[in-house]
């Protein structure tokens, strides 16, 4: 038991950030990079689709409150993410955090478990993303097969002259009484448009950092431009029709209706765990730490940043959306484009589509990066095989991990029907969050003398509210969603006892006559 528990020495973890020349990743990466980073992996389908569902399903105009709510757990969780990112500056992010504190089973589990936010998250994002290009192409008549649209089995509908996935829209035929057989329809064979996407993205990660990083630098402007725009446009309307708003925002928080989660307070709480999507990507930074070129100082700004910047904007955008438009007609698969074009401003549901198109597309480039970093850390400390860390000469990037990891994810979104997915994202990813809330404040007892360029403040109320605040969020997802959450984690289990256990770096000194490894008993 105790060798599960067996701890990667702090010592030997940074000696790796010392490492320099070809076998190493490149340190190319600035504040302004980083905080780039946090914003492209962040704004993505979470605002662009899953706000109006929420509002319209689960909140109401208090749809704020959820975003307040998920914003603040994932404040406590950033905090506690800059500490770590800054004393232990690897790309394993999260995965490294646990093994430096919590022991090697734990880390195991944190690793597996970032599979569900990094890769899974790709390519759920990547479904989105073809949703909205098939959209735009379609406002230009731009046929293309919506066969080759949607991922395989999944039923499509042909509705106001556009192929749709029916899940997306069969709530709004319903409301309208519209029997969905006498709509023309389709079965899908192949997202095509995911999996081209992705592995687009992948040539990217591979050919370098700095040039990943620029681009998604240059397309978080445009995106962040695309939210400002709502916002002015939105504001201005409410400075003008100030009636519509105040009718639309009443009552605030629509009364339960008897059901938990369906408006109400726990209806902000549900509303919450579902937008909780939304912020998922700030921790993806961390991944970077061997990447970033001052990690000690830049990984906090890079991490709090983009995260500050991001629930400004969501409060801004959330509150606004609902203030144009009631909130009950916002669950479609586009509502800020449906928001902007209650204003009157032919071009904005253009131009949101635009921004979706782009957002989400950096979204999948910073999660596709931080699942191939993850993996080149345990690969590095045994956990997984050599080659997921080996270092392209030239590119200094880990490209049999990148590529392996974009082709399993172009794959899986192009034949999984993937809406089911958002929820798994969301739950791994919290539970990571609790896990490394606790890892900071273990360490503080364990090893207090530890030099900290970045200290979370108030530790331990910060990390025991981040574990508290996530917790309850996990606790609002569906049941379903921890029965798949535990079958994931079985299925990790054997892949460590099968695998990972026997090739560990750590078990082979602990096991070694004169151990080096400190153990817990
Ligand atoms: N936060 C990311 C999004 O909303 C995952 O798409």
């Amino acid at each position: 038991m105790a060798s599960l528990l067996a701890t990667k020495p702090l010592d030997a973890i940074l000696c790796e950030l010392e490492e320099r020349g070809e076998h190493s990743l490149k340190r190319a990466l600035g504040p302004i990079h980083l905080v780039s980073l946090g914003i492209g992996a962040i704004i993505g389908a979470g605002i662009f689709v899953l706000t109006g569902t929420a509002a319209a399903k689960y909140a109401g105009p208090a749809i704020v409150l959820s975003f307040v709510l998920a914003g603040a757990a994932c404040a406590f969780a950033g905090l506690c993410y800059a500490e770590f990112a800054s004393l232990i500056p690897i790309a394993g992010s999260a995965y490294t955090y646990g093994y430096a504190t919590l022991g090697e089973i734990f880390a195991w589990i944190i690793g597996w478990d970032l599979i569900l936010e990094y890769a899974f998250g790709a390519a759920t994002v990547a479904s989105g993303w073809s949703g909205y290009v098939l959209s735009f192409l379609q406002d230009f008549g731009v046929r293309i097969p919506p066969q080759f649209a949607s991922a395989r089995g999944e039923l499509l509908v042909n509705y106001n002259n556009h192929w749709e996935r029916f899940a997306r829209v069969k709530d709004a035929l319903a409301a309208q009484g519209i029997n969905p057989d006498s709509l023309p329809h389709m079965t899908a064979y192949f997202n095509l448009l995911a999996f081209l996407a992705i592995l687009a993205v992948t040539a990217v990660l591979v050919i370098g950092i700095k040039e990943s990083a620029d681009l998604n630098a240059a397309i978080v402007m445009v995106k962040v431009s695309v939210v400002l725009v709502f916002i002015a446009v939105a504001g201005a309307y409410f400075f003008r029709h100030p009636a519509v708003f105040s009718a639309h925002w009443h009552p605030f928080i629509p009364p339960n209706d008897g059901t938990y989660g369906h408006y109400g307070w726990s209806g902000i709480a549900r509303g919450a765990a579902v937008i909780f999507f939304a912020y998922i990507g700030f921790d993806a930074v961390s991944t970077a730490a061997q990447e970033a070129r001052d990690p000690r100082k830049d990984m906090p700004f890079g991490i709090l940043g983009s995260l500050a910047v991001c629930t400004i904007l969501y409060i801004l955008v959330s509150g606004l959306l609902t203030g144009v438009v009631p909130y009950t007609s916002l669950n479609v698969s586009d509502p800020v484009a449906v928001g902007i074009d209650a204003t009157g401003v032919r071009w904005g549901s253009f131009l949101v589509k635009v921004g979706a198109i782009f957002g989400l597309a950096t979204v999948m480039l910073v999660m596709l990066l931080g699942q191939s970093r993850v993996f080149f850390s345990m690969s590095r400390d045994g956990l997984l095989p050599e080659w997921a860390s080996k270092i392209h000469s030239r590119f200094r990037t880990p490209y049999i991990s990148t590529i392996l990891v974009g082709v399993c994810v172009a794959v899986f979104a192009a034949l999984v029907p993937i809406d089911i997915l958002g929820e798994l994202v969301s739950i791994g990813t919290l539970l990571a969050f609790v896990i490394v809330c606790a890892g900071v404040w273990i360490l503080r007892v364990r090893r207090p003398d530890m030099p900290r360029p970045f200290k979370t403040p108030w530790v331990p109320v910060v990390p025991i509210f981040g574990i508290l605040v996530c917790a309850y969020l996990m606790a609002s997802l569906p049941r379903d969603t921890w029965l798949r959450l535990l079958i994931w984690l079985v299925i990790g289990m054997l892949v460590y006892f099968g695998y990972g256990r026997r090739h560990s770096h750590v078990q082979k000194l602990v096991s070694a006559p004169a151990p080096v490894a400190q153990t817990r008993s």
